[in-house]
């Protein structure tokens, strides 16, 4: 059937998924929790993420490593942002809460390592995961939810060719603030008529990962 979402067949832990020219989405290793857990514990880039805009401690971290990163990655939908030149883990980043009806899905990224931050790693990350979502999981849309202070990632999604498709405000309790959502989209017929793929160099095959291991390093 070419018209429901496609899971990925299972690859190796760490295997590569995706290259474009500096950094490849791999499949996510259990040995990359300490990384996730000094990602979410950093204030700043909480402030820019969901969990009531808190750091998680370790606990809850690895919880979330742990029940929810590694699983979706088993199953194709969340990567490890690596960078091609020395196999540095920069971030993380995931396609939830697919609708299946509209062939949908929900972006999500986190560059954790903040001195990579504003080089381009972000742009071409998101570019990867357009391809992946439309070229290999058969989605016809990617949805995303950004917050109206964080300038960075508004830039960076604008640059691929996301548009704003609405806003909204969502009280945060335990601040006593509003928090000001910008809704964004990107529609696979867009995202083929802009012709910004990535990949210069043909994407690395999904598949069991043996071949994925040959090359590392
Ligand atoms: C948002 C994020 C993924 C972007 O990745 P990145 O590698 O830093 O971004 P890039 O270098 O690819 O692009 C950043 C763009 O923002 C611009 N930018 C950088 N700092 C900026 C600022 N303070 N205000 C406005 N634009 C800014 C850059 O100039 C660049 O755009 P340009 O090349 O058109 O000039 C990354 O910074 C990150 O993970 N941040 C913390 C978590 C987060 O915010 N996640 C997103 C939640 S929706």
């Amino acid at each position: 059937m070419g018209q429901r979402v496609r899971e990925t067949v299972a690859s190796a832990e760490g295997a590569r998924i995706r290259a474009g020219a500096r950094i490849e989405l791999r499949r996510h290793d259990p040995a990359n929790l300490a990384s996730f857990q000094r990602w979410y514990a950093d204030p700043d880039i909480a402030s820019m993420l969901r969990h009531d805009l808190s750091p998680l401690n370790a606990r809850q971290s690895q919880s979330y490593f742990e029940t929810l990163i590694l699983p979706l990655s088993a199953r194709g939908f969340c990567w490890a942002i690596v960078d091609r030149t020395d196999g540095r883990l920069l971030g993380t980043t995931a396609l939830t809460e697919i609708i299946s009806r509209t062939r949908s899905a929900l972006f999500r990224i986190v560059i954790g390592e903040r001195d990579a931050w504003g080089q381009g790693f972000g742009t071409e990350a998101t570019r990867l995961v357009c391809e992946e979502a439309f070229a290999a999981l058969n989605l016809l849309q990617i949805r995303l939810e950004v917050f109206e202070h964080n300038h960075r990632a508004i830039a960076t999604y604008e640059r691929v060719g996301f548009h704003q498709t609405g806003s909204h405000t969502e009280f945060v309790r335990n601040r006593g603030i509003d928090l000001h959502i910008r809704e964004m989209m990107l529609g696979k017929a867009d995202y083929d008529r802009l012709g910004t793929f990535a990949s210069r160099i043909p994407p690395y095959p999904v598949g069991n990962g043996a071949d994925d291991q040959q090359d590392h390093g």
